[in-house]
């Protein structure tokens, strides 16, 4: 079936996790992908293994539905090929560090030159610009640097990291939507551009509301914090609070284990039926909680009466208790919650795909439903399987041009890493 990004050619030189989610993404909207790694393979295959000498679930779970070429970029004959995949490619991936392309010979104005039609789009820690420009990023650096850390986690704690990978995935996905910005501009104009995606402004982007509570502490405090704000210059951590204009809360539930709780939103509209529910008229009529202004000034004793509520029921009777009466809320779900879920099933978040090195295994779907260009997840490559199939197909090379390549190194010539592979522990 066509795709929505059939026919578009995408030279993925991307490595660990923040180039391939895009990268990824992109491929299962439907653009042929073509993974080009050096001859050990992207780190990532050899990470975290579970199996010995299997590709990781790190790998797999970001490289679906891409073919794999090994060139070795270090090797005359290897540039050649690259030259020749950027003629033929709509677009030009990659996230090494600072200046790695540069000192391979391939900076965004030669590319420019070998092909005036590609975008070519890089993800760094800090950008080309700035004084940070020169360091190199991995997720949890950016989360320290763009805003997340300092905002996260509860006031009279240290600084977290979130689970959501929003420094390396949040900026996969910025760095997609400028390509899809970039392609349709190129197809306007017949001239591709240079995109660039740092990680820091990434997660700066997605912790835009913490910015408006830091302008918004210069003229008084925040009364939806439940933590005192006066006086403050930057942004609290806010535990679990809402962070928007209903108030909201994590409470325990039954039998109070680590996931036992449910998020709800005490939303404005809903609350005279759940005052309701939890503690009958008196609850309602109440007048600490009469109105929003009151709720937030007396949010203590109102989150200890609905902890004390939430204390007989399991988050999943809650939630069913709740929802019948508008509430939004939601349990928190462990990974194992949700690999079991129905819904998550039904829609496709969970699917089952087939290794011929691992066996079967489990990758999270696509998030993204497109009605005319429904997915289909097919396995990560193996390193290399597509190498012959590329140089043939795409840039038309004969066998007898293929084996003096490989005899000159263009797609071998190992350096020394050995793949790293812990034994399972045994608790
Ligand atoms: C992630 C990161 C910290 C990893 O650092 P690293 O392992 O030292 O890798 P680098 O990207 O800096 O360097 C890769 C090296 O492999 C070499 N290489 C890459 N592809 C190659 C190929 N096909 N053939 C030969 N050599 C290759 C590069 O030339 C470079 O060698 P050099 O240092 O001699 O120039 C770094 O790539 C980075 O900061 N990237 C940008 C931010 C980012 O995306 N971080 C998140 C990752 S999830």
């Amino acid at each position: 079936m066509d795709k929505a990004l059939s026919g578009f050619r995408i030279l993925d030189m991307t490595h660990v996790q923040a180039g391939p989610t895009a990268s990824q993404l992109l491929a299962w909207l439907g653009a042929d992908v073509i993974k080009l790694e050096p001859p050990t393979g992207d780190v990532t295959r050899g990470q975290l293994r579970d199996i010995p000498d299997a590709d990781s679930l790190y790998f797999t779970m970001l490289n679906c539905n891409k073919r794999s070429i090994t060139v070795n970029l270090k090797n005359a004959m290897g540039k050649e090929v690259l030259t020749d995949l950027i003629k033929k490619c709509d677009v030009l991936m990659e996230n090494f560090g600072p200046g790695v392309l540069d000192r391979l010979g391939f900076s965004w104005e030669k590319v420019q030159q070998i092909n005036p039609r590609i975008v070519m789009a890089s993800i760094k820690g800090f950008g080309s610009t700035g004084p940070y420009a020169d360091f190199k990023a991995y997720e949890n650096v950016a989360q320290a640097m763009g805003g997340s850390m300092s905002t996260t986690g509860f006031p009279d704690g240290p600084p977290l990291v979130t689970g959501a990978q929003i420094g390396d995935s949040g900026t996969g996905l910025h760095l997609a939507i400028g390509i899809l910005a970039a392609l349709h501009h190129r197809n306007r104009t017949g001239r591709g551009q240079y995109v660039e995606v740092a990680m820091m402004d990434g997660v700066m982007n997605l912790c835009r509301v913490k910015f408006r509570d830091h302008q918004r502490l210069q003229r008084g405090p925040l009364p939806e914090y439940s933590v005192p704000t006066q006086g403050l210059a930057a942004t609290p951590r806010a535990g679990n609070d809402s962070g928007g204009g209903q108030l909201g809360n994590a409470i325990k539930c039954k039998p109070g284990g680590p996931n036992d709780y449910l998020y709800v939103v005490v939303q404005e509209a809903v609350w005279e039926a759940l005052a309701h529910r939890v503690g009958g008229e008196a609850l309602a009529k109440d007048p600490r909680f009469a109105t929003i202004g009151e709720r937030r000034k007396n949010q203590a004793e109102m989150w200890r009466i609905l902890n004390d509520f939430a204390s007989q029921y399991t988050k999943w009777e809650l939630m069913k208790i709740f929802n019948e009466l508008d509430v939004p809320c939601g349990p928190v779900m462990s990974t194992e919650d949700l690999m079991n879920d129905e819904h998550v099933r039904l829609r496709e978040m969970i699917v089952e795909l087939d290794h011929p090195q691992r066996g079967k295994w489990y990758n999270v779907g696509m998030p993204i439903k497109l009605s005319n260009s429904p997915v289909e997840i097919k396995r990560s490559p193996l390193l290399g399987e597509h190498t012959d199939e590329i140089l043939t197909e795409v840039l038309g090379y004969s066998q007898d041009h293929i084996n003096s390549l490989r005899e000159a190194g263009a797609f071998s010539k190992q350096p020394a890493k050995v793949p790293e592979y812990h034994e399972p522990r045994v608790d």
